[in-house]
This record gives C-alpha cells, structure tokens and sequence, in this order.
C-alpha cells in the first residue's frame, strides 16, 4: 500500500476524532487539521451561530467545500471530521479516494456520558439527547461503514490508546508512513 495523502477520521461526535486525530498526527509527524475549526475560522463564527443564523443545509454547504479543499492538498495530514460529514455523497467519495479513512465508533450510552457537559453542539441542544443520538446513528452508521476503510471502536480505550494502535496498524499496512516510533 502507498503511504495514504491523508488519514481522515469519521464517526459520531464523543468518539473522540478530534483528541485522537491530534495524537495520531504527532505520532506520525503529520500536521493536524480539524474540520469544525477550520469552518469556524472561515467563517469566522461558531459553528452554533452558523446553525442559528445560517441553518444547518448552509453549515453542511461550507462543511462540502472546506473537506474538498483540505482533500485537494499535496501536503499529508490526519483530518478529524465531524459527525455529520458522511451525509455528502460526494464528500464521501472525495475521503475515499484521497485519504485513509478511520471510523471511529462509540455507542450512545458512551456519547451521552463523554458529551454530558456539552453546550456547543446545537445539534445536541434539545432535551431528548438520547433520542436525537439514536436517530443520528441510524442514518449514519451505514455511512460511515460505506465510506472507512478501517473501524476501531473506541467504546473502552482513551484516545492516547487509540492513536498509537493506529499508528502501528498504519506503519504495518504501509512502512513508507514513517513517522516516530514509541
Ligand atoms: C455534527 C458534529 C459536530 C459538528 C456539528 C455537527 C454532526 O462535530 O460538526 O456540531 O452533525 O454530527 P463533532 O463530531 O466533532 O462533534
């Protein structure tokens, strides 16, 4: 297998993309991207405010059109996706073709635990949490099985855990990864 242009991470908001995604990358000296910041910083709003202000078909509109661009750079990195980044068929295709893709699966007992404290997510800011997850992971999970070329279930392993697996499973399937060994 060729070293992959870039190892993108998929799954469920809680499975911990974004702590994994930082860990992995430094374990094989690749920058870092994550998404949501990104579309923050393009925005140059939180991605609640886009929600609110803008909708949601605006924010998965800008969510389309910085993954392509990310996609289209030579430079290789580990690309932490939100949960919702699977809906496009043509995001899905473009992770497919030009990245390594990693789903990383959680359950919604775990979700609503590691997620209890959180106020940013506007898709959680409503009372049946439990509920909209349930929803959320029915339409997604065929998605996210359709478009990753590798699943980890992150259930009952902290994401330092995660990412050195990863990175050893990577360095297996593909030694011209490189990157520092622990
Ligand atoms: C979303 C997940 C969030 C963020 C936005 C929508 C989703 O990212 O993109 O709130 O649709 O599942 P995380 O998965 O990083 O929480």
């Amino acid at each position: 297998m060729q070293a992959p242009a870039h190892i993108v991470l998929i799954g469920p908001m809680g499975a911990g993309k974004s702590t994994t995604g930082r860990a992995l990358a430094q374990a094989l000296e690749r920058a870092f991207v994550d998404l949501d910041s990104r579309i923050e910083h393009r925005a140059g709003r939180r991605i609640a405010e886009i929600f609110e202000h803008a909708g949601e078909a605006a924010f998965r509109a800008l969510e389309r059109t910085e993954l392509c661009e990310l996609l289209a750079r030579a430079e290789p990195c580990v690309l932490a996706t939100g949960g919702g980044a699977v809906l496009d068929a043509g995001s899905r295709r473009l992770m497919r073709e030009r990245g390594f893709v990693v789903h990383l699966q959680v359950d919604v007992g775990t979700q609503l635990e590691r997620l209890a404290d959180d106020r940013d997510r506007p898709l959680l800011a409503r009372p049946d949490r439990e509920a909209a997850l349930h929803a959320m992971a029915a339409a997604r999970e065929p998605l996210y099985f359709e478009t990753a070329h590798l699943r980890i279930d992150t259930t009952q392993a902290e994401p330092a855990a995660i990412a050195a697996d990863l990175a050893a499973r990577l360095r297996v399937a593909c030694p011209a990864i490189g990157g520092s060994h622990p």
